[in-house]
């Protein structure tokens, strides 16, 4: 059967709103965007319903409790929504015979690495958001062995909540910002994950046997200080910025020293080339601006 109805919870996230900014281009596509009024994640009891009103032919779940220092004493929220409510949803899905992806994060791996994580590395989170995500990546494929897990990392967009628009803010404020240095990623611009989120349900439809764990992260590794100086240049901002360890930076959740993922299995099974971050980010500014 193919995938033409797609319900999107998270409508109001980075993530929902990108794919809701490719509605356009993808006409043969009928999109039912949700936010949390009309799914609320921590309420999974109230899933079926609201599935069985829309029936759609697949669901993308961008929803999450995202919030990573407050995960530390919120842990029983961040659990329901990142964990107990994917599970439903999964659970949901192959009782319907409707398809799920999902996405997760680089914050589920331990942060000690020289080499990027695959997609079957050990999962060893180091704080309670990871955590909840790796619970909520082991019960949707217990649930739904056909589930799609898409790790990704350090996101932004032009909308909402994220490292590109909160460093462009204090920079206007401030002449001097201390920026962490030595933790080592990948930035991810949310409008190409929602490309990429489109081009699975494509090849999907072309009957591509997709399922798992998937990771997805523009390419090309850096540090939050890098990201932090990289912005600065491209919004022609003169805040001076240093770079600092993270032990002199605390934060309630700990945060790993690397989490860079390796993204060579989704390039290879949609045969996509994956843009590089600080193109991405240009394009990103460009829209903020
Ligand atoms: N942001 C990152 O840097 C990052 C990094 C790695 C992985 N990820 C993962 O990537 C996915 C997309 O993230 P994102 O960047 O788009 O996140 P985001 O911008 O923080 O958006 C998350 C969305 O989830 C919604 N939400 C939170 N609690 C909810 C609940 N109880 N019921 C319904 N909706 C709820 C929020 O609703 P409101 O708008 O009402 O608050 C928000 O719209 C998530 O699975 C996230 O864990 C993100």
């Amino acid at each position: 059967m193919a995938i033409k109805k797609i319900l999107v919870t998270g409508a109001n996230g980075q993530l929902g709103w990108e794919l809701s900014q490719l509605t356009a281009i993808y006409p043969a596509f009928e999109f039912i965007f949700l936010d949390r009024i009309g799914m609320d994640l921590s309420q999974p009891a109230t899933f079926e319903k609201i599935i069985n009103d829309i029936l759609p032919d697949i669901i993308i779940n961008t929803a999450a409790y995202t919030a990573v220092d407050k995960a530390e004493t919120e842990k029983e929220l961040s659990h329901t929504v990142n964990a107990i409510a994917v599970g439903a949803l999964a659970r949901i899905s192959k009782q319907k015979g409707i398809r799920f992806i999902t996405y997760s994060t680089d914050y589920v791996f331990s942060g000690v690495s020289s080499t990027p994580f695959l997609p079957d590395t050990l999962l060893q989170p180091i704080n309670s958001y990871g955590s909840s995500k790796a619970e909520g990546e082991k019960i949707a494929l217990a649930e739904n062995a056909a589930s799609i897990i898409i790790r990704t990392s350090w996101v932004f967009s032009s909308h909402g909540n994220n490292f590109v628009k909160t460093m462009i803010r204090l920079m206007k404020e401030r002449e001097q910002l201390k920026i962490v240095g030595d933790q080592h990623g990948r930035p991810t611009y949310a409008r190409d994950l929602a490309m990429a989120t489109i081009k699975i349900i494509e090849a999907l439809n072309t009957g591509k046997n997709i399922q798992g764990v998937y990771h997805y992260a523009n390419t090309g590794a850096t540090t939050w200080y890098q990201f932090a100086a990289k912005i600065k240049a491209l919004a022609g901002l003169s805040c001076e910025l240093i770079a600092i360890t993270t032990a002199e930076f605390p934060t309630p959740a700990a945060r790993p020293g690397y989490s860079v993922l390796d993204t060579q299995k989704i390039e290879n099974e949609l045969s996509i080339t994956i843009p590089n971050w600080e193109n991405s980010l240009e394009q990103c500014i460009q829209k903020l601006s």
